[in-house]
């Protein structure tokens, strides 16, 4: 039986950290929790896994659904607070929301064919990774370089 291993971080509003000090590193690690996630549901998509029963198909489907609200809810979370620190600029917003209606749709697109899943899936890692070292990156340093300023 396939199992997802990975955890999704999660930061519950009643314990946000209050300052970007605190914020990133949090930021940082939800991203390793969604990179950590979509290895593990590639893996379980790819060539050498073997079939899935029809069980593990309604767990991994689910998975991808909680791959997909784990990462709306991260790049909402971001924004919070790069607006806060002052740098969320309408380009990044503007790729986070081009993201998620990518995701929404792909899932759709792509329920019950594991071939077009994995694409989807392979993608969403290029972007995601693509994603986290320009935009994230960037935006990650002036937040830094303004929090250390106050
Ligand atoms: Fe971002």
């Amino acid at each position: 039986m396939a199992v997802l291993l990975a955890q999704p971080i999660r930061a519950k509003p009643w314990s946000w950290p209050p300052g970007w000090v605190d914020q990133e590193p949090l930021l940082e690690r939800q991203h390793d929790g969604l990179e950590a996630y979509l290895v593990e549901l590639l893996s379980i998509h790819g060539p050498m896994h073997p079939a899935w029963t029809a069980a593990e198909a309604v767990a991994i489907e689910r998975g991808c659904r909680w791959l997909s609200w784990d990462l709306r809810l991260q790049l909402r979370l971001e924004e919070r607070w790069l607006s806060a620190q002052g740098c969320l600029c309408p380009g990044h917003r503007g790729l986070h929301r081009q993201a998620v209606e990518n995701t929404k749709a792909a899932l759709l697109e792509t329920s019950g064919d594991r071939q077009a899943r994995l694409r989807w899936l392979l993608a969403l890692q290029s972007w995601f990774t693509n994603h986290r070292h320009g935009p994230d990156a960037t935006a990650y340093g002036i937040a830094r370089s303004n929090a250390s300023a106050r």
